[in-house]
């Protein structure tokens, strides 16, 4: 036989449907997936969230209709926010998410996994992660840390399965993990959101959960506490140190963007990663199919495979409830 190139024709890899599946390397499925849910103490029926398209505002009570939905489209874990009422400087008042927890756990018992999220943003006057020092310039960091461990502590007594801080604070898992440990709730994961990044594709969630940071304010951003896209180090190092800190689950976010991140977190960890698909990029998406420029469907899938090729074990994605039908119906 003559020897000719043929080892360079890459086409027969790609040349029909059954070859292209069994070549895949990324088979998704939708038991990866985890479904935010907003549950606002201010409306009186689910509202849907206009700059998050698809998306609601649910009641204590419509969230519960949501879950049941969501279950039988083969989604079972959730990451839960709260939209409190009132807003404080300090002494915050949990009990709308506590309460909600409780009635879902009631309802639906270990059906579901629900991961709450911890911040302070929605809960203060200044739309901040932590408590502000008297004169405004600066978050601090112990005295949040504080007010965070004792909230999570409430939401583990009050049945989350995941405690997921998303403030940023230095030293929160280790003082939430001792919380934990001291109430006996030794099987509450802590889900830390070690890479998040000081984005600007926040903005839809920060509507949905009006928490913007006060622009009338001395601090007007959230880069005192949220990591620098300019800055790889800072990322790979907080993610190590909430490992030491015992956390379970790593998260990136927002996602496709540090998909670089992930990718070199999955070869120097052994923890779970979490990429969160962030509101903005979730709904430039939206945006794109509602102007008839891409397909929902097709779209969504193809970010969820990069992320998967990227490293990531888990996806959080406000489409994570389609992603049953849309994985079944996917063609290569
Ligand atoms: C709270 C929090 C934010 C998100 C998740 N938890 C917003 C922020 O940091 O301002 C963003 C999620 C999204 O955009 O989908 N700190």
């Amino acid at each position: 036989l003559e020897r000719k190139n043929y080892h360079s024709n890459h086409r027969r890899i790609r040349s029909n449907s059954h070859i292209r599946e069994l070549a895949a390397t990324v088979k998704l499925s939708h038991k990866s997936f985890i479904q935010p849910l907003f549950v606002d103490e201010q409306v009186t029926q689910p509202t849907p969230i206009t700059s998050l398209a698809g998306i609601n505002s649910d009641t204590q009570e419509s969230v519960l209709k949501q879950i049941e939905a969501d279950l039988n489209n083969g989604i079972s874990k959730f990451m839960l926010f709260p939209v409190p009422a009132t807003k404080h400087t300090h002494e915050f008042d949990y009990s709308f998410v506590l309460q909600t927890i409780q009635s879902i756990k009631q309802h639906f018992g270990n059906d579901v996994w629900i991961a709450a999220d911890v911040c302070l943003c929605a809960y203060t006057s200044h739309g901040h992660c932590g408590i502000l020092n008297k004169t405004g310039t600066t978050v601090l960091n112990d005295a949040s840390v504080k007010t965070l461990a004792d909230y999570s502590l409430q939401l583990a007594l009050a049945g989350a399965d995941c405690i997921a801080p998303s403030d940023m604070m230095d030293g929160r898992i280790i003082a939430i993990r001792e919380q934990l440990f001291a109430h006996e709730l030794d099987d509450v994961s802590i889900m830390s959101y070690s890479a998040k990044f000081a984005s600007a594709f926040y903005g839809p969630f920060r509507d949905a959960c009006h928490s913007s940071p006060d622009k009338a304010g001395m601090l007007k951003d959230r880069k005192t506490y949220q990591l620098s896209s300019f800055n790889r180090n800072d990322a790979i190092q907080t993610a190590l140190r909430d490992i030491e800190e015992s956390a379970d689950i790593i998260m990136v976010k927002p996602s496709v963007l540090y998909a670089d991140i992930i990718h070199e977190l999955s070869h120097s960890i052994h923890q779970p990663i979490a990429a969160y698909h962030v509101s903005g990029e979730y709904q430039s998406i939206e945006l794109l199919a509602a102007n008839g420029l891409t397909d929902r469907a097709k779209a969504h899938t193809e970010i969820w495979a990069s992320l998967t090729r990227s490293g990531a074990d888990i996806i959080i994605s406000y489409a994570a409830r389609n992603a049953q039908q849309w994985i079944h119906q996917l063609e290569m």
